[in-house]
């Protein structure tokens, strides 16, 4: 298994001094990055943080392959309820290590398929359970809080199509995941028999892909868990060094946190050439998005900190995004997301098309195509100065899908410390969930009906 970071396009002898970063820049950044560990190891070894522990849980990847095994054969769906770090680990696992998006084979008992309901909207809703058959549908309701109340609000429809058709027998068609003792989930867990599966307090939400919140979707439509999880776990052994040339991830935050900061940056745009990881990339643009978007530093001081993650698919977007991206404002750092080897090559037939000008692909494969027109990106934005890196993947498999994940998380823990702010929490989240429980007439929100009230008033007045 092996990942690779290429920074050199961010440097200032490829994309001039305005952008990238000098000899300067680099000189004296080791402190910084070892500062960032250190804390971070600090917060670790204080309990704080539990995802670098995931890949060690050999007792919750029995319960959970016991428990696929139990079920296998009698569902061709497995139907997720969740939202945010609940539902997004599950898409880039399904997409990395099945998808790719968005074609999706034909779902069997074999092979069942992953629907994710992760949006009250009421069409997808109807139009998801249409498409399901409730007798070979397995429902897990996944949220570490218990008490989301778009994850709820689903699970209600969800459990009563389930129980219309199947009767008592639903409770053994529901697997749960959450916190152990925290919020209705779990309450109702053990009311009606579920079988449930618990992430740890200290695993953050857009951290838990490979808790149980990934692992158990993932086990349930087949995929490899054990090594998805000997790939994040190299990953988190190579993390803790404080050689930065052996820690990819504390070096690749390191140069992202300078030309962000140092370069103004702003934007990060996570450009896969893959269709495996664009999944990945909608989990990454929450877990950079969520972790770095702050209003306060660590001491208290007012900061409003944040780059914009945003997510492209190479070469699809080339066609849509790279005229912005070459010629608009220079306030972006492109992270590409390179495979070495591709599972298929995508052969072009070889002989003669009739068309001269078509002749050159003739022969060649789908393969080289698509990493030369990363690689042609790559050089065209770093002629145009805009300063860019690159992850390689060996491969797209479950060890490179484990470490990547893993790498990424530990990029963002490390970055939270560069910046000196909090990566753990999402206070900003807060206030909208109240209105909206406000809005929903649950007991104890007066406070937030006033203040709604209040808005509205000020709006009207506006108009
Ligand atoms: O990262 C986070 O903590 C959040 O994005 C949560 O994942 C999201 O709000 C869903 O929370 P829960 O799992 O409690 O439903």
């Amino acid at each position: 298994m092996r990942i690779q970071f290429d920074p050199t396009n961010l440097r200032a002898e490829m994309v001039g001094a305005e952008h990238g970063l000098t000899a300067e820049d680099l000189s004296g950044s080791n402190g910084e990055a070892l500062a960032a560990l250190e804390g971070f190891r600090r917060g670790y070894e204080a309990g704080h943080y539990g995802f670098p522990d995931l890949p060690n849980d050999a007792a919750l990847v029995k319960s959970i392959l016991q428990f696929a095994k139990s079920v296998a054969g009698t569902y061709d769906t497995v139907c997720v309820i969740g939202i945010g770090g609940s539902a997004l680990g599950g898409w880039a696992l399904d997409c990395g290590m099945r998808g790719p998006h968005p074609v999706q084979g034909a779902h069997t008992p074999k092979r069942p398929r992953l629907v994710i309901l992760d949006n009250v909207d009421p069409d997808f809703t109807h139009a998801a359970l249409a498409s399901m058959n409730p007798k070979k549908t397995l429902v897990v309701p996944i949220a570490k809080s218990g008490s989301t109340a778009e994850t709820v609000a689903t699970f209600l429809i969800v459990r009563e199509w389930l129980t219309k058709a199947v009767g008592r027998k639903a409770s053994t068609r529901i697997a749960v995941v959450t916190t152990k003792g925290k919020g209705e989930l779990d309450q109702m867990a053990t009311a009606e028999k579920y079988q449930a599966f618990y992430l740890p307090e200290s695993v953050g939400g857009r951290f838990s892909v490979l808790s149980a919140v990934g692992l158990v979707p993932a086990a349930l439509i087949g995929l490899d868990i054990r090594k998805l999880l000997k790939g994040a776990a190299a990953i988190t052994i190579s993390a803790w060094k404080t050689d930065l040339s052996s820690n990819t991830a504390l070096q690749a935050a390191l140069y992202h946190w300078m030309i962000w900061t140092r370069r103004q940056k702003a934007i990060q745009v996570a450009f896969p050439y893959s269709n495996k990881l664009w999944g990945t990339a909608f989990w990454f643009r929450q877990l950079w998005a969520e972790s770095l978007g702050k209003a306060k530093s660590r001491k208290g001081e007012l900061v409003h900190v944040g780059q914009t993650p945003v997510a492209a698919l190479g070469t699809t977007d080339q066609h849509s995004q790279v005229q912005l991206y070459m010629e608009g404002p220079n306030d972006k750092v492109y992270s590409f997301w390179a495979v070495g080897r591709f599972a298929n090559q995508g052969r072009i037939p070889r002989g003669r098309t009739g068309f001269e000008s078509m002749d050159y692909l003739a022969g060649q494969t789908l393969e080289k195509l698509i990493d030369s027109e990363r690689r042609a990106t790559a050089a065209a934005l770093t002629e145009n100065g805009r300063p860019n890196c690159t992850y390689t993947l060996d491969k797209v498999d479950a060890e490179h899908l484990g470490a990547f994940l893993m790498l990424m998380e530990f990029q963002t823990a490390f970055m939270g410390e560069l910046l000196d702010i909090n990566a753990f929490d999402q206070d900003g989240v807060e206030l909208g969930k109240k209105f909206t429980f406000a809005l929903m007439g649950r007991k104890g929100y007066d406070e937030y009906a006033d203040r709604f009230k209040a808005y509205e008033k000020k709006r009207k007045a506006a108009k």
